[in-house]
């Protein structure tokens, strides 16, 4: 992919990550040391997106458990879990976050020393990065035959490489369908308040060369009345078993447009994202800073200081919005709740 890194690795117990705040003025990658730095780095979204935050929640147990592996047995477990008890609190809506912590409290076997525990919990967070990447070229595979010579694609905030590991899950597809040669353009949205869509979808198409149109989030009902789009495709945080979609807050406007004017609007994210024991009211929905709205990237302040400020970080996309939902493991069509328990494999 040219000249895009990866967005997180893991060096001699040391996990490093693209700055995505400092995007697209600078690609730097910051090293974190301590559960603190991966925290705040998450927090502030340095770091950011739903498998990306499940890799770095991974990594982050992986850097405790090697910084500990030379203690005893009770002592590196107690590290451990009260490293997964401060990233459970770090965001709460995307699944993968708690999807990673599972995974690898799975492979901690208590009949093991603490070296073979380390070990194993070292190997299965690099496993979840290198699954995150083959998942990921797999969705655009699969979800790239959707798209046709001419589409009009709009995205929505970052489901790309800087919101996984490596390849993206809506712009995976759209970077498969545009290395297929498909003629294509995307439309991107800004995506207020962190301007995810223009600070790093934009910097992430433009490297790939694919023809894109920057567009703020309000122009979208009047481009779709244009005729201007022909089909949607965006990430999830999370997807419950009917099909109820958590995304970037707007996600729901969007799908809403997108059915009142008959556009397709698919959804693409791998099987890990998918949380199907909660229903709708168990989910908690971010809330973040009010500085994120009154100030401009949290900088230039465009609003009077002492008003009250609501900022939901995602918002919820009922099922009957959604046209399909692409995993690595094939294409959901509705009924959701018959399909996606077929597709994934889970009786
Ligand atoms: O707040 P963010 O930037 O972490 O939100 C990211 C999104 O909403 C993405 O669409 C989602 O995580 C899917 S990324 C493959």
């Amino acid at each position: 992919m040219g000249k895009l890194p990866r967005t997180i690795i893991w060096e001699n117990g040391i996990v490093k990550m693209v700055d995505q705040t400092l995007l697209p003025k600078k690609l730097k990658i910051i090293e974190c040391r301590t559960v603190d730095e991966i925290l705040d780095a998450i927090k502030s979204m340095k770091i950011r997106g739903a498998p990306a935050i499940g890799v770095a929640a991974a990594m982050t147990i992986a850097m405790v458990a090697k910084q500990n592996e030379n203690e005893s047995k009770q002592i590196l477990i107690s590290k451990i879990y009260e490293t997964i008890d401060k990233i459970r609190n770090s965001r709460p809506t995307a699944r993968n976050l708690f999807w990673a912590i599972e995974r690898i409290i799975k492979v901690i076997d208590l009949r093991k020393d603490s070296i073979q525990i380390v070990n194993d919990i070292i190997n299965e967070a690099l496993r979840i990065a290198e699954e995150d990447v083959l998942m990921n070229m797999r969705i655009g595979e699969i979800g790239e035959k959707l798209i046709n010579d001419g589409d009009n694609i709009l995205t929505y905030c970052n489901a790309g490489t800087f919101a996984t590991v490596y390849y993206g899950t809506a712009l995976g597809i759209i970077r498969s369908a545009w290395r297929n040669n498909k003629k294509i353009h995307v439309f991107i949205a800004e995506t207020r308040p962190q301007l995810q869509g223009a600070r790093i979808t934009a910097f992430e198409l433009k490297a790939e060369g694919i023809p894109l149109t920057l567009v703020t989030d309000n122009a979208i009902g009047f481009l779709m009345q244009k005729k201007k789009i022909s089909k949607v495709f965006v990430g999830a945080d999370r997807i419950l078993c009917d099909g109820t979609i958590y995304n970037k807050i707007g996600t729901y406007t969007i799908a809403v447009l997108s059915k009142v004017h008959n556009i397709p609007f698919y959804v693409a994210a791998p099987s890990t994202t998918f949380d199907l024991q909660s229903r709708v009211d168990d989910v908690k929905i971010e809330e973040r800073s009010a500085d994120e709205v009154v100030k401009v990237l949290s900088r230039y302040r465009i609003a009077p200081k002492s008003i009250n400020v609501l900022n939901y970080a995602f918002d919820i996309t009922p099922p009957s919005y959604v046209t399909g939902i692409i995993t690595e493991k094939g294409i959901i069509l509705p009924p959701f709740n018959e399909n996606i328990p077929k597709i994934l494999g889970i009786s």
